[in-house]
Order: C-alpha cells, then structure tokens, then sequence
C-alpha cells in the first residue's frame, strides 16, 4: 500500500482544542461522567477490560509479541492519524507509534482505570528509550528497553511529559493521546475530526454484548464516517461467545447479526470500497480483515 500525500494523512487540523495544551501522563483523566452505573461496573470485566491483557493473552504468556501486529502493514500507519477503539492499558498503540511514527494515534477506552495506565505506560516507555533513538527495531508490547533499565526509573521517578503549548509534537510520545470514552454513546459528529487508520482489535463482542445487533451495526457506521477517504479499517471480528453473558444479564442467543454478516454490511450497506482478509494470526483461528474506505 502506498503512503499518500493527501491532506487527509497530516495530523488532523480540525477542532485543535480537542486536544489538550499539556499531556500530563500518569495523571487521572477526568471521569468519564456520562457513563451510567451499568457501566461503571467494571469489575466485571464485562467489557472485555481485562486488566493485565497483555501479560495473559498470549497462549505462551510472551507478553512482548503480538502476532496480530505483524499482519498490518506500516503504510497503514507512518504519517498517518490513527484511532485505536478499545486500546485497553495502551501497549498496542504505544508500541504502533514508536515503530511506525503515526502524525498522531489515540487510544480510546471505556474505562478510565485501563486509560490512566495507558498514560502511566506512556510516561514509562519514554522515560526508559534511548533519547537518541530515531527508530524502535522491534514492537515490545511489555514496553521493556534495552537502554535505561527499569530500575532506574524506579529510583529516581518516570520523566514528567508536560510540554510548552508551542511545541510541535510530531515526535513519540507526542504523538500519543489516549482518553476515557464510551465510543457506542453518540453517534459520529461531523466537527469531529477524522482519521486515516482505526483498529477495532478483539471489541467487536464486547460492542455487540452491550449493544446487540443494532449496536454493532451503529459501532460500524460510527467508524465508517469517522474514516476519512481512502481511511483503512482494521478489525478482529471475535466470535459472540461469553461464558459469564448469562449472569451478566448480556444477551447472546438472540443476535441474529453474527461476524460472518458483517462483511456484507460493512461493503453494501455502509459502502466500504474494498476488503483484504489479512488471514489469521499465529496462535489464533480468528482473521483480521483491512476495509478501505
Ligand atoms: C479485549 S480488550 C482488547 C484490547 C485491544 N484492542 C487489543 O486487542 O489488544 C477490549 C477493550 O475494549 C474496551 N471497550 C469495550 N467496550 C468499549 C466501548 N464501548 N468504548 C470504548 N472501549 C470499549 C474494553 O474496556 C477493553 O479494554
């Protein structure tokens, strides 16, 4: 895929108070206050927030390899602005924005627990790179470093991030933001601005267990128009399998839309241009598909 030149892969110039002067990382994002009780019951997991995901997800409990990441190509995010739905404690999109230099990537979650340790592994992975480093070789998702060691932040305490309202940040970890949202709660807003790449990796069950058919169907078309042209989705359709639905009170048996519909909706109904099965990655039987916009 070739990187273009359009406007549309620049940082997004719409709406610049959207993003806020300081990156304080490591502080409390302010609450999500629109979030009802129902969804305040994190603790439950419900929502697929698992909170040590990237040390247990892997069969092998490898927790700096994520074969996923292999199957996207970096044209997908160099220069570009990139949206990661579900980012959970971040280590995906911190590590796609060190490897592959997004103009701009940002990290969305449900709960505000997982977004503040996305901001506290923000501040860890730059606190401990090499300052000099003009290119991570590899995706560590345990963020380790092979210059400062841990110890050392240990010691002496994380780099503080805030930055001077003047400072161009096109450079990691400026690059980065993440924020506390219920992405299913409002539709898309035309101020809003767009992005060139979005990741949907392993939400759709979670999205379509809360939401049901309707709510898939509304999460898809949200991202549809937050795309801008040419804009590339990626997503992980899971299966709409959750032992603990039934005491959850989620219902699972009465979907009728299931991931094998979802392509058909995702190129008739919402008119995606073109769809690239990327195949399965290694561990897993679930593919990963590419929509252009
Ligand atoms: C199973 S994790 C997947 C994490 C990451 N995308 C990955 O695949 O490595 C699903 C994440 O989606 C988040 N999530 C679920 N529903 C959401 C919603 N409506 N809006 C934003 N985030 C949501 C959860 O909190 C959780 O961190």
């Amino acid at each position: 895929m070739k990187r273009t030149s359009d406007s549309s892969s620049q940082r997004p110039k719409k709406k610049p108070s959207h993003r806020p002067i300081h990156i304080t990382v490591g502080a409390v994002n302010p609450p999500a206050s629109h979030l009802n009780n129902e969804k305040r019951k994190f603790g439950t997991s419900s929502y697929g927030n698992y909170t040590s995901y990237y040390t247990t997800r892997h069969p092998q409990g490898d927790a700096t390899i994520d074969y996923r990441i292999d199957l996207l190509d970096a044209s997908i995010f160099n220069g570009k602005s990139v949206l990661d739905l579900g980012c959970n404690s971040g280590n995906i999109t911190i590590a796609l924005a060190q490897k592959y230099k997004p103009s701009f990537i940002k990290g969305i979650d449900i709960d505000e627990n997982l977004i503040r340790k996305a901001n506290t592994n923000l501040r860890i992975a730059y606190s401990l790179r090499d300052p000099n480093m003009k290119e991570l070789k590899h995706i560590d998702l345990a963020l380790q470093s092979h210059y400062f060691p841990k110890c050392l932040s240990n010691m002496y305490g994380l780099l503080q991030m805030a930055v001077p309202p003047t400072f161009e940040r096109t450079e990691f970890p400026w690059t980065v933001e993440f924020e506390t949202v219920d992405w299913t709660e409002n539709p898309y807003n035309p101020n809003e601005q767009q992005y060139d790449t979005i990741l949907a990796l392993s939400l759709t069950k979670w999205i379509q267990l809360h939401g049901g058919d309707k709510g898939i169907k509304s999460f898809f078309k949200k991202v549809f128009d937050s795309l801008s042209r040419d804009g590339s989705f990626v997503v992980e359709p899971q299966e709409l399998k959750y032992t603990r639905a039934k005491n959850l009170n989620l219902d699972v048996d009465n979907f009728k839309f299931l991931p094998e519909h979802y392509n058909d909706f995702l190129m008739n109904k919402l008119g995606f241009k073109k769809c690239l099965d990327l195949g399965a990655p290694k561990g897993s039987s679930t593919s990963i598909f590419m929509y252009t916009k």
